[in-house]
């Protein structure tokens, strides 16, 4: 059992900075948990919390049915690796590897049992007498990995382990780690500033800002189900479109589910507009288009012309509506009358026509 508990946790730090206010956080016994967020909000320090690398100003961090919050990182049943490897240089792949097992007094058939298991399982059987200055950074992480697995924690704590790695390499090192995790079936924790990576990875996703949770949930149901303007725009490549209805609410809708053709039977809004530039990604282009509700990024597989007039079309079942403290509006008939009276109002028509009906403004 490691599931991980924060309750209550705040963190300050000497210089008074207070980083985490009030996190209460369940991470699932056995989840692939990604913590994703920008730069500086708080997860590195959440993180070396869990290890006790970091100490906890208030509340309780409870691994499986224990109360970690003063134990030493040695008693916690955890292993973490780090964005810089942190591996000695001067110690070989099996050196690297052992050095941990040796220190807690492993006897040593034990140790040469785990060395050659977890070797194998990141394949570098081959490398066991090299130096890491011999090897590619993509290999070095890897003997991070091994001495973290080598240690069997119930708890794997990654920060921002594949941020070195060049794109093609995380790609491939993303898919061994989900493998990892099936092989292991122990808990693991990953920090990352890359929504991308958080999305590919994570049975379950904790979606940070300023120290604090703004959703937790699998990543299709943050993706789909966002519950704030931060989430929705986050989450996404690019993220959602929002734009300001007035002074009543703001509206967002995907980049994907925006269309400059309407289909039949329509019912969605339409918004004239003028294209700013279109970036092409290979098989599809994002277009910028600038409308008198604000600018939006349409993804089509279409390539359109700087200054070619468009009009955006999004069906009413791909609008998300939120309030001006950027909160999710789920009331169901708070939606339907925003989007039969704002929608209006703001130049913005509710199409319900046959597409011969041209409705834009
Ligand atoms: N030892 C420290 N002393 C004071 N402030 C710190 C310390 N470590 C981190 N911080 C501050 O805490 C905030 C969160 O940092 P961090 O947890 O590293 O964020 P993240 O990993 O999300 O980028 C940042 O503003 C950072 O400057
Ligand atoms: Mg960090």
């Amino acid at each position: 059992m490691s599931a991980i508990q924060f309750a209550n946790v705040h963190k300050t730090y000497s210089n008074g900075k207070t980083v985490i206010e009030g996190l209460n956080l369940e991470i699932r016994d056995r989840s692939f948990t990604v913590l994703v967020g920008p730069s500086g909000c708080g997860k590195t320090t959440a993180l070396r919390m869990i290890a006790g690398l970091e100490e906890v100003t208030e509340g309780t961090i409870q691994i499986g049915n224990t109360n970690v919050t003063k134990l030493d990182p040695g008693e916690r049943d955890v292993a973490m690796v780090f964005q810089n490897y942190a591996i000695y240089p001067h110690m070989s792949v099996k050196g690297n590897i052992e050095f941990g097992l040796k220190n807690q007094g492993m006897p040593k058939a034990s140790i040469i049992e785990r060395l050659k298991k977890v070797i194998h399982l990141v394949g570098l059987a081959q490398y066991t007498n090299a130096k890491p200055s011999m090897l590619s950074g993509g290999q070095r992480q890897r003997i991070a990995l091994a001495r973290a697995i080598s240690k069997e924690p119930g708890v794997f704590l990654m920060d921002e382990p594949l941020s070195n790695l060049d794109a093609k390499l995380r790609n491939q090192m993303r898919s061994e780690l989900i493998q990892l995790h099936q092989t292991l079936q122990s808990t693991f924790v990953f920090v990352t500033h890359d929504q991308i990576e958080a999305m590919t990875m994570a049975t379950d996703i904790v979606i940070f800002n300023e120290g604090k949770v703004m959703q937790v949930g699998t990543p299709k149901q943050v993706y789909n189900d966002p519950d704030n303007i931060f989430v929705a725009t986050f989450i996404g490549d690019p993220g959602m479109n929002i734009v300001k209805l007035g002074t009543a609410c703001q509206m967002g809708f995907r980049p994907q589910k925006a269309k400059f053709t309407m289909k039949e039977q329509f019912q969605g809004i339409s918004v004239t507009g003028e294209i700013v530039t279109s970036e092409t990604l290979g098989l599809e282009c994002l277009n910028h288009v600038k409308t008198n509700l604000g600018n939006m990024i349409v993804k089509s597989e279409e390539e359109l012309d700087f200054g070619q007039n468009v009009s955006v079309y999004v069906m009413e079942e791909d609008l998300y509506f939120f309030d001006m403290n950027d909160n999710r509006i789920r009331e169901p008939h708070q939606i339907k009358q925003l989007s039969q009276t704002i929608l209006l109002k703001e130049g913005v028509r509710v199409a319900r026509e046959h597409p011969t009906a041209e409705t834009a403004i």
